[in-house]
């Protein structure tokens, strides 16, 4: 295959990336690269509350639409990312709840009131929803959040029942990071799964978000533990992968992190319940990794000036078994 586009059509799964608004709307080059590439696309923050409703009541839905149209436009689907998160929540609504002006009912009548606004707007437009992001810590509780709180465990259950009252068409998905070994946060996850299953709240799948770092060893095990989820009857995604570095870069370092991408396109390719593999962005030029990484960077398949990198071209020859 020429591009990532047909190599998604040889391989039968979508290859998406992590979408950038600003650069969407002011860089040809990014949007011409973008469109040939991927089959699938996520906004990277465009989706996320405190972008679509900066003000009690006040909806900005520019750069939500603007992924979607793109997407109308280019032949691709869409992941929504994410309804309920501790992480990018309007102040209004932290602030509100931390001066007790809103209180548990009203906190859960919000959450209920934006599922219903955000996922009804893209209504048959968005292939799968995370729709709970990051709810478990790594030590396999379930994450301290105003959410966990005020409203308790059942806010996930709730928040899966609101998505799919509000678009049935949809996947609906958890979704985290640090779930590619084999740890106490995956058993956590297989258990609220499974508790999930039994109450049967309708959850369709599981998003391993993939964020790793070339310094570390690469996850061995984590085709067993995609395997561990998708044997529960759900399907999968990469929904967020990237392999930071140390910099400077080397050829050393970047023959390393095209090991990473390819092996974790394969563990995708090589479990028939994996749907997607989505970049968390696909160039260098607009990755978030810098400003939360001192010191470390060039984590995605191609550099500043849209080259492909060693992992592009790796990922390119991964075949399906
Ligand atoms: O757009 C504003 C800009 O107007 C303002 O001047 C600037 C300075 O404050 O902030 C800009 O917003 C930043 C936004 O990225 C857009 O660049 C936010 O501060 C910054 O917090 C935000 O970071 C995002 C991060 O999530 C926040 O948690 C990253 O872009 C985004 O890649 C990252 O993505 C998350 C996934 O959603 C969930 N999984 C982990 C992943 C990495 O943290």
């Amino acid at each position: 295959p020429d591009n990532l586009r047909e190599l998604a059509r040889k391989l039968g799964i979508h290859i998406g990336t992590a979408v950038d608004v600003t650069a969407l709307a002011e860089e040809d080059d990014y949007r011409r690269v973008l469109n040939r590439e991927f089959t699938h696309i996520t906004a990277e923050n465009a989706m996320k509350w405190e972008s679509v409703e900066p003000e009690r009541g006040v909806y900005n839905w520019e750069g939500a639409d603007a992924v979607v149209e793109n997407a109308r436009r280019n032949h691709q689907r869409v992941r929504g990312h994410t309804l309920v998160w501790h992480n990018q929540l309007p102040a209004w609504l932290t602030q509100g709840v931390e001066s007790g002006e809103i209180d548990a009912a009203e906190l859960r009548a919000i959450l209920r009131d934006h599922i219903k606004k955000e996922v009804g707007r893209y209504r048959g437009k968005i292939r799968a929803w995370d729709v709970a992001n990051e709810v478990i810590d790594d030590d396999g509780n379930m994450r301290q959040s105003i959410w966990l709180t005020h409203l308790g465990p059942g806010y996930i259950a709730d928040a899966f029942r609101w998505a799919r009252q509000a678009d049935p068409h949809a996947k609906l998905y958890l979704n985290d990071y640090n779930l590619e070994w084999d740890t106490d946060k995956i058993d956590a996850y297989l258990n609220l799964v499974k508790q999930l299953q039994a109450q049967r709240v309708p959850l369709d799948g599981m998003g391993f978000q993939g964020h790793l770092g070339i310094q570390y060893d690469y996850p061995g095990d984590f085709p067993n533990v995609m395997r561990k989820f998708t044997d529960l009857g759900l399907e999968v995604a990469i929904t967020e992968a990237d392999a930071r570095m140390v910099l400077p870069v080397t050829p050393e370092k970047l023959a390393r992190q095209a090991e990473f991408f390819r092996d974790m396109l394969k563990t995708c390719a090589a479990n028939r319940r994996c749907t997607e593999f989505t970049v968390w962005g696909f160039t260098d030029r607009h990755s978030w990794v810098p400003e939360w990484f001192e010191g470390e960077g060039a984590a995605t398949p191609m550099d500043e000036n849209l080259a492909p990198k060693p992992a592009y071209t790796a990922m390119l020859g991964v075949r399906r078994f």
